[in-house]
């Protein structure tokens, strides 16, 4: 029996403005494909911040992410999606478009029977609700790692000297598992605020993070450089090149828009990222790869269940929490973001609760 009531809370983005408000479940919508998860926790991600100001390219084939990140429990089941009522799951937004967004009371989400397959991925740590990090992003880190691997053959980043620009989720959870593949890592930021979440988290040690003019004082430097800010400007993209050794690979994970080329015109830098591909490029003397990664698999969920399981230390990815909002709370918090009068290093996690 369905535990969907027939009113919910939800927000609308709608003209670059966030609301909350109740709405009627739409009539019919319980069908055989569909899935309904009450979310507990939700993040904040960028890409939500990017949308509210129109400054993301949407994928037709997924669509928006405005409230993606979450973990919660099956509350509907249709007969024709193999789902379980009652399983903690999280959401692959990166399978089927035909959902509604999370940041809400319940996130409905359609589709086949392979794709719900996909897109709604069993938590397997029952542990999850009292010490809370999102599943993804950290598939996606996962995914990203895994491919650029495949892209360059390797096994590991063993004795590799990995340089990372951003101290966002993103690029600290790339330092947990660079450092755990076995490389040295050196990650630049821009502001304080995040050098000093990731020292005072114990994510990151002193000798680990640096401000991001530090870049000129390591050029041609490091074999791999993963460049994860919001904006992969041309700017920031040369700063990446200019810390890569000769034969290094910078692997461009965040920022890029349609149509942004680098360096100088070569070559297609955000259909690299989004088709996960590798290039070769000439850069001031220096031969480069330029790969990218985008989005995740349920596998890639699964290999993160696995790390965070077995190597707690090595990955403590409920320290990227730095601040436990309601969902009321969330319109004008994620508005003073969005208008950059707010900023908090980590994540944001929304807890929703039962409506009063
Ligand atoms: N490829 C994928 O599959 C994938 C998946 C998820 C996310 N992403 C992308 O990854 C990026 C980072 O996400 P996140 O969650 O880490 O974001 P975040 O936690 O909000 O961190 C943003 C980071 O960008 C830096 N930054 C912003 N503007 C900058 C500028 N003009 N110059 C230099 N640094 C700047 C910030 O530095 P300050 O502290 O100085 O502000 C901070 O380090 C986003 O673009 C997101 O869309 C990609």
């Amino acid at each position: 029996m369905s535990s969907v009531p027939s009113t919910y809370e939800t927000t609308t983005l709608r003209d670059g403005t966030v609301s909350l408000g109740v709405h009627a479940v739409p009539e019919n919508t319980l069908g055989d494909d569909t899935v309904v998860i009450k979310p507990h926790y939700i993040g904040i991600c960028r890409a939500d911040i990017k949308e509210i100001v129109g400054s993301r390219d949407v994928m037709g084939d997924r669509g928006p992410l405005f409230g993606h990140e979450l973990v919660g429990t099956v509350a509907f089941s249709g007969a024709g999606t193999g789902i379980q009522e009652g399983d903690v799951v999280t959401l692959n937004p990166n399978i089927t478009p035909t959902r509604t967004t999370g940041f809400a009371e319940y996130i409905f989400v359609h589709g086949t029977k392979e794709q719900l397959e996909q897109a709604v991925v069993r938590v397997p740590e029952p542990e999850i609700h009292n010490d809370v990090w999102m599943p993804e992003p950290f598939a996606c880190i996962v995914h990203a790692v895994k491919k650029l691997l495949e892209l360059t053959n390797a096994h590991s980043l063993e004795g590799k000297k990995v340089g990372i620009i951003g101290a966002g989720c993103a690029g600290l959870m790339f330092a947990m598992y660079a450092r755990h593949l076995g490389a040295s890592i050196s990650v630049f930021n821009r502001g304080e605020m995040r050098r000093a979440f990731a020292r005072e988290q114990r994510i990151l040690t002193e000798g680990e993070i640096y401000p991001l003019g530090d870049t000129k004082n390591h050029p041609d430097n490091f074999d791999l450089v993963i460049v994860a800010p919001t904006v992969a400007s041309a700017e920031i993209l040369e700063i990446a090149a200019d810390m890569a050794a000769d034969e290094a690979v910078v692997l461009v994970y965040g920022g890029t828009r349609n149509g942004d080329r680098f360096p100088l015109g070569q070559t297609d830098v955000d259909s690299i990222r989004r088709n996960e591909r590798i290039e070769s490029v000439e850069y001031r003397g220096k031969r480069l790869s330029i790969s990218g990664a985008y989005g995740c698999f349920k596998e890639d969920y699964e290999e993160g269940y696995r790390l965070h399981a077995q190597h707690p230390h090595e990955f403590p990815l409920e320290r990227l929490a730095s601040r436990q909002i309601s969902l009321d709370e969330f319109p004008d918090l994620v508005m003073g973001m969005a208008a950059g009068t707010e900023d908090h290093p980590g994540k944001v996690l929304i807890e929703v609760g039962d409506r009063r």
